[in-house]
Formats: structure tokens, sequence, C-alpha cells
């Protein structure tokens, strides 16, 4: 039996075992302070020469950085250690001793850490970042649990693009052509008429030439899609989950917070109601802030970090023009040349983590929609007749589950969201 660092407290003043890795240590000759660290916290360990035997301290002269060994003794509080708890070495087996470890106390940079990221994930930052994004998507799935959203699976193999054919992944799918998924949406659309309230939660890809620090290829994306929604409800549901996940984030995962020195301010401001914008208005905004852009053009990250950084709280952006966007989205019927989308952009500068909208019902807009876009109309035809039998309002919308992950963590780059990125320049390892 051994126990978990988290739990060491409730040990203390009694022999225990532990598990886990050197990530640092020193000597005074005859005192080795050998700092451990598990899957959940870490700890000072000290042998002493005169404390073991021979053999033990034998073992002891050989830890490198990263060696897995297993420990007992007994533990104490020590406030001057690092960890506020030290255990004192009865025992010690080495598991492994690790080879000189490629990432040392020395500053590396991007490219280093990115070519060892299977060895970087172990740092206490990564590590941190990683077990925010497990708190983000279980507050997700639990959200639409308690909402009765209903869970269904997209497929990731498609006949056709959701999001424009310009970021599309083609592979060989027999002697035909497949695309990698760039949204689960149609699909969902498809099981609303079975479920009524439904979430997708998966890979998605993007063939995306931009090397930007908000773009992945492949990244994870929960798509949500309600029956009878309109869009000023498919707002308020989106406001709902932010909320609540900034909530679980701030309660659950504190050490984390503090361990990335995250500033938690921003986040407990996180509370409805979100300011609501229209395109028209932002375009105004960026033009009083000396930015050239006009009516029609789409925001690109430079913009949306402006428009991000006017607000404390996410703020939806709502009714872009129908050219800018892609072809399900419902045209407003006071203007025709907007539909009934939003995106909502987080704030602190960190720009669009959602876009949603609510959907063509009609067949024939839907139709003549395709035909303007000049998309195939025969992979759609299954997707058009969702307008031929009992077709209903209805909205939805996707999150981005890294672009969330580095806003709640205040990173500056996508890349430590997610645990091995795909970017354009990387597919390894
Ligand atoms: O705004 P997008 O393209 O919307 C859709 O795909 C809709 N079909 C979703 C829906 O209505 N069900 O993508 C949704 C979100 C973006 O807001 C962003 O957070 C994320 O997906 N995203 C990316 N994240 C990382 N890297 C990329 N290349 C991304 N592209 C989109
Ligand atoms: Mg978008």
């Amino acid at each position: 039996m051994y126990i978990l660092l988290k739990n060491i407290k409730k040990h203390l003043n009694k022999t225990v075992t532990l598990k886990g890795w050197i990530f640092n240590y020193r000597s005074s000759g005859s005192i080795y302070f050998l700092q451990l660290r598990d899957s959940t916290g870490e700890i000072q360990a000290i042998v002493s020469k005169k404390e073991v035997n021979q053999k033990t301290w034998e073992a002891c002269e050989k830890i490198s950085l990263e060696s897995s060994i297993e420990f007992k003794g007994k533990v104490y509080n020590e406030k001057r250690s690092p960890s506020g708890t030290e255990m004192l070495v009865e025992d010690l087996k080495i598991i492994q001793i690790a080879e000189e470890y490629p990432i040392g106390k020395k500053a590396h940079g991007t490219d280093f850490l990115m070519d060892h990221r299977h060895l970087w994930v172990r740092s206490k930052r990564q590590a941190a970042i990683l077990k925010i994004r497990d708190e983000i998507i279980w507050a997700i799935r639990s959200f639409f649990k308690k909402e009765n959203f209903i869970l269904t699976d997209s497929p990731i193999l498609t006949p056709t693009s959701c999001e424009g054919t310009s970021t599309l992944f083609a592979t060989n799918y027999f002697d035909k052509k497949a695309y990698l998924s760039q949204s689960g949406q149609l699909y969902l659309e498809a099981m609303i008429y079975s479920l009524g309230k439904v979430y997708d939660f998966g890979p998605t890809f993007r063939a995306e030439k931009s090397k930007t620090r908000r773009h992945l290829t492949e990244f994870w994306m929960m798509d949500a899609e309600a029956a009878f929604v309109e869009h000023k409800e498919n707002m308020k549901i989106q406001e709902k989950l932010l909320c609540y996940i900034a909530e679980q984030v701030l309660k659950n995962c504190q050490r984390e917070l503090e361990i990335l020195e995250r500033d938690i301010k921003p986040l407990e401001k996180i509370k409805p109601p979100f300011p609501v914008i229209t395109y028209e208005q932002t375009i105004k905004k960026l033009q009083q802030k000396g930015v050239k852009i006009k009516w029609g053009d789409d925001f690109g990250g430079d913009e949306e970090t402006i428009i991000s950084k006017m607000f404390d709280k996410p703020v939806f952006i709502e009714k872009y023009p129908g050219k800018i966007k892609a072809f399900y989205m419902k045209p407003d019927t006071k203007n025709p040349d907007l539909v009934l989308n939003n995106d909502c952009l987080a704030p602190e500068g960190y720009g669009e983590i959602i876009g949603g909208s609510q959907r063509i019902d009609d067949l024939k807009t839907l139709e003549e929609k395709i035909k303007e876009f000049k998309l195939p109309k025969e992979p759609f035809e299954w997707y058009i007749d969702l307008r031929r039998y009992g077709s209903v309002p209805h909205s939805g919308f996707g999150l981005g589950i890294e672009r969330t992950v580095a806003w709640i963590c205040g990173l500056k780059h996508i890349r430590e969201t997610i645990p091995f990125p795909r970017l354009i320049n990387r597919l390894n390892p």
C-alpha cells in the first residue's frame, strides 16, 4: 500500500510508503534532500547517512533527475520545506534510475520544449493546465446533463465540409475521398428530431494555414444543438455554460490556478448577464479605435483582441453579414443580409471561444444558400431532408475546448492546452 501525496496530511507522524519521481535534489555530504513528485503533489524526502543502512545510502547516491523511486519513512510538518511536509526516509527502493534528463533547470526555448512534449508534460505547470482542462470538460458534461441535453457522438470521417472547404483535411476512403470533421453540428441537427436537446464532444480538424497563438489543426469541440430554441435563448444557454465552467474551476482547481499564478479576479466576474453587441456596432467600435475595417469584413485575431479587452466579461457579437459566415445560418427577417448568429469572445484579449447560430429551417432558403455558397448538393441531401420532415426552429453552438482552457488558465499560446498539440508545423511527438 502506498499513499498519494494529496493525502499526506492525514498521515503525519506515521510511517508510510510513497511512489513517484525525483524532480530536484541536492546533497550536503551526509544528507540527501530529494524532492519527490507524484501525480497529486510533492514532498521533500530526507535521507540521512546516519539513519539508513549502507545499501540504502548507496542506492541514494545513484539517484538522478526523474528517477522513479519508492520511499518508506515517517512524515511530519516542516514549514521550511517547499511543500510544507517532509519525510525522513527509512528505506528506499529504486524503480528506475533515469538517464540524464534533457529538460534541466535552465530555461529552454519553445521549440525544444515542444520537441520534448512527452517529457515536458511532467512539469508542474503543464500538469496544472491539464488538470484544469479535465475540470472544464467535466463541467461541460455535468452542465449538459443537468440541462437535460443528451450526449450523442458525431462521426469523424465525413463526406463533406461543415465550415467551408478551405480548411478541410482530406483522406482516402477506399475508392472515395473522406474529410476529417470540422464540427459535428450538421449531425447534431439530425439528432434533435430524435432526442430534442443534444451535444457532442470530440476531436475536430482544420487545415489552418495560419500560424497563430489561437489555432490548432486538431482541437476538441463541444457542439450543442436544441429544437425549438431561437437565437436569443441560444446565447442564454452559452452564457449559463460559461458561468458554470468558471465557477467549477474556481471551486475545484485552486491549487492549479495558484501554480499558474492566474489572477482569479477576472474569473470571479464571469456572472450573467454578458454584454451583447451587434456586428455593426463592433465595426464602429473598431473604427473609433483607428482600426482599418469596413462593414462586410470579418474579424481577425487582432480585432478580436481589441474588442475582448473592452469588456470584463465574455461578450456576444451577433448578427454578422451572412456572406462571411457558414451557409447554414438563418437570415434575420428584419435584414436578410444578416444572420441570427453569435460569436462569443472571452475577455482579457482572448477572443472567440464559441461560434453559434440559429439554423435555416426552411427548405427553399437552405437550397438557395447551398447554391449561393457553391457547395455540392448531393452530399448535403440528407441534411436538406431534415427540412422536409417536421422542420422546426433550432439553434446551437460550438465551444473550442483549447481556447477555453487558454482563457481560464491565462495562457499566452494554445499549444499548452492539449497534451500533444497539432500545429501547422508540428505533428511530433
Ligand atoms: O466558430 P466555429 O467554426 O463554429 C463551428 O464549427 C460551428 N459548426 C459550431 C456549432 O455551431 N455547432 O468553431 C467553434 C469554435 C470556435 O469558436 C473556436 O473556439 C474553436 O471552435 N475553433 C478552434 N480552436 C482551435 N483551433 C482552431 N483552428 C479552431 N477553429 C475553431
Ligand atoms: Mg467561428
